[in-house]
């Protein structure tokens, strides 16, 4: 496994990562690959059943679990991570020997916008979307940039744009 070869996508949940990814991977001509789909067919369930059944903890282990299974067959790829991947410690270093990590970051009011009426995300049932964004948000976005070898701010971005400053941003990187 070649660690420049791959691409790591991290970030909050509605930044994009997925989206992106895709895009980034038929642009690369790579596999691209998303911790959260990869988790859902193991288990062969979905992500609200799994925390819903066993809780978020045994959801997190079984992100470590995951990158610990990719970890050395991993070529050229996009992997995108699950919003909360990032946060423990083992993650974070299995994250950074598998690929560039890019941050994809956008502002509290575009991620709202964007998790607006969204279902699927456990994490985000309860208080109510905009509490429940700026408490993660603040707790999260230092890990985010500890992680990060790039950030790109992706308010007001295209899908397109955002794969061209990636990858400009990546080949810049590679030179210096
Ligand atoms: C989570 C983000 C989700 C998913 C799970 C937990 C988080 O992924 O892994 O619901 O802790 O932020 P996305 O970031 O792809 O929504």
């Amino acid at each position: 496994m070649d660690r420049l070869k791959n691409i790591v996508l991290i970030g909050f949940m509605g930044s994009g990562k997925s989206s992106v990814g895709k895009a980034l991977s038929e642009q690369l001509n790579y596999q691209f690959k998303d911790t959260d789909d990869l988790i859902e067919a193991d288990q062969d369930t979905s992500i609200s059943n799994i925390f819903s059944i066993h809780g978020e903890e045994y959801f997190r282990h079984l992100e470590t679990k995951l990158l610990l299974s990719i970890h050395d067959t991993l070529d050229k790829a996009v992997l995108s991570t699950g919003g909360g991947m990032p946060i423990r410690e083992e993650n974070m270093k299995l994250l950074a020997s598998m690929g560039q990590v890019v941050y994809l970051k956008a502002s509290q009011a575009t991620i709202i916008d964007r998790l607006s009426g969204d279902t699927t995300r456990p994490l985000l049932k309860g208080e109510t979307l905009k509490e429940r964004v700026e408490n993660l948000l603040l707790t999260r976005a230092p890990y985010y940039e500890k992680a990060a070898d790039i950030i790109i701010n992706t308010d007001g971005k295209s899908v397109d744009d955002i794969v061209k400053e990636i990858l400009k941003t990546l080949k810049l990187a590679e030179q210096s």
